[in-house]
């Protein structure tokens, strides 16, 4: 069995280690800094197995070297977002917890696949990168799966079809930014245009886009967590399965799509390398505008780390 860190279990590193099990993805332990939140999620969930019917070991700890050996690491360690607070404030905060979890990781755990969550999302993957010094290909964020699959189960909703059918991605930084892809919706290939008319795609995509704080504003404390949970534990799945997933994933670019040295949501084929190609998909004009608007406001929130510049 691979074995699976969460660090990080809140809302949404619980639910990843609940869906990782359920999968029978790996062993999993479970890292918080509260430890016994740790133990206590980790021995519950562990007592679930016979239940739910899955074998795998899990384990709560509050020490952070426990990533020893960790084949792919899922990290949710932070703060999140709570009502009016935009997901670059919560940038400082955040860095400086992401910066010790990174060390720790690069110290311990020198192989491991990393699938960042904690936001502002693009800057701490950047981050993360940049601390373990990590090969691109090892070290990405999940956001694209997540605003991808609420775009999908809003344009399902509204075409009265399976989300299966669905076929749809958002690209750019995970904030207001995004960019959800029109032209490269279909059900099942054929055009979204031949189902949902063009006032309803539009404001589809600007819910969408605000489909984060839909639910901070509902939840009133904390942000979603089953969605962000599956989306991460999909990545994981496609790599540690060599699934070959094609799904947007914050990835760092070295020229792809005209933008050097910054993680933003592209199209990746997930596998047994991690991010092993970076997918390039023909953007009409509007959307290449967009996709530029996005990595702008990553790259005041990686300016705002005031990290010292390296060659890379
Ligand atoms: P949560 O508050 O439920 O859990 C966070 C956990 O991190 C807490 O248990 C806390 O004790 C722990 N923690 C804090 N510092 C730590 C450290 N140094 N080491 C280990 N654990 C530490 O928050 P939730 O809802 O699980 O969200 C986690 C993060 O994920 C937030 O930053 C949130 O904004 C982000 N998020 C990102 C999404 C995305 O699409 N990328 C989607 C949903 C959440
Ligand atoms: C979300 O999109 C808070 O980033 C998180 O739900």
């Amino acid at each position: 069995m691979p074995k699976i860190s969460v660090i990080g279990a809140g809302n949404v590193g619980a639910s990843a280690a609940l869906y990782a099990a359920e999968k029978q993805l790996g062993d999993v332990t479970l890292i918080d800094i509260v430890e016994g939140v740790a133990k206590g999620k980790g021995l519950d969930l562990l007592q679930a197995g016979p239940v739910q019917k899955y074998d795998t070991f899990i384990e709560g700890s509050g020490d952070i070297r426990d990533v020893k050996g960790s084949d792919l690491i899922i990290v949710t360690a932070g703060l999140p977002r709570k009502p009016g607070m935009s997901r670059l404030d919560l940038l400082k905060a955040n860095a400086d917890i992401i910066k010790g979890v990174a060390e720790a990781i690069r110290d311990n755990a020198k192989n491991a696949f990393v699938i960042m969550v904690t936001n502002p999302l693009d800057v701490m993957t950047y981050l993360m990168y940049r601390v373990t010094g990590f090969p691109r290909e090892r070290v990405m964020g999940m956001a694209g799966v997540l605003d991808s699959a609420r775009f999908r189960a809003f344009l399902a909703m509204e075409a009265g079809v399976s989300v299966e059918d669905i076929q749809a991605m958002v690209l750019g930084g995970h904030g207001d930014t995004m960019v959800p892809l029109l032209s490269c919706a279909t059900v099942s290939g054929i055009p979204i245009t031949e189902f949902v008319k063009k006032e309803r795609l539009a404001e589809i995509v600007q819910r969408t886009r605000d489909g984060g704080a839909e639910i901070v504003k509902l939840l009133q404390t904390g942000s979603a967590f089953y969605a962000p949970a599956s989306s991460a534990v999909l990545m994981a799945e496609s790599i540690l399965r060599d699934r070959k997933r094609v799904v947007p994933c914050a990835a760092h670019l070295k020229g792809e799509y005209g933008f050097k040295d910054i993680y933003l949501g592209v199209p990746c084929v997930l596998g047994a390398k991690g991010v092993e190609k970076i997918v390039d998909v023909p953007l009409s004009a509007e959307e290449k505008a967009a996709l530029a608007n996005s990595a702008e406001e990553v790259r005041k929130g990686i300016a705002d780390l005031a990290l010292e510049p390296v060659a890379r």
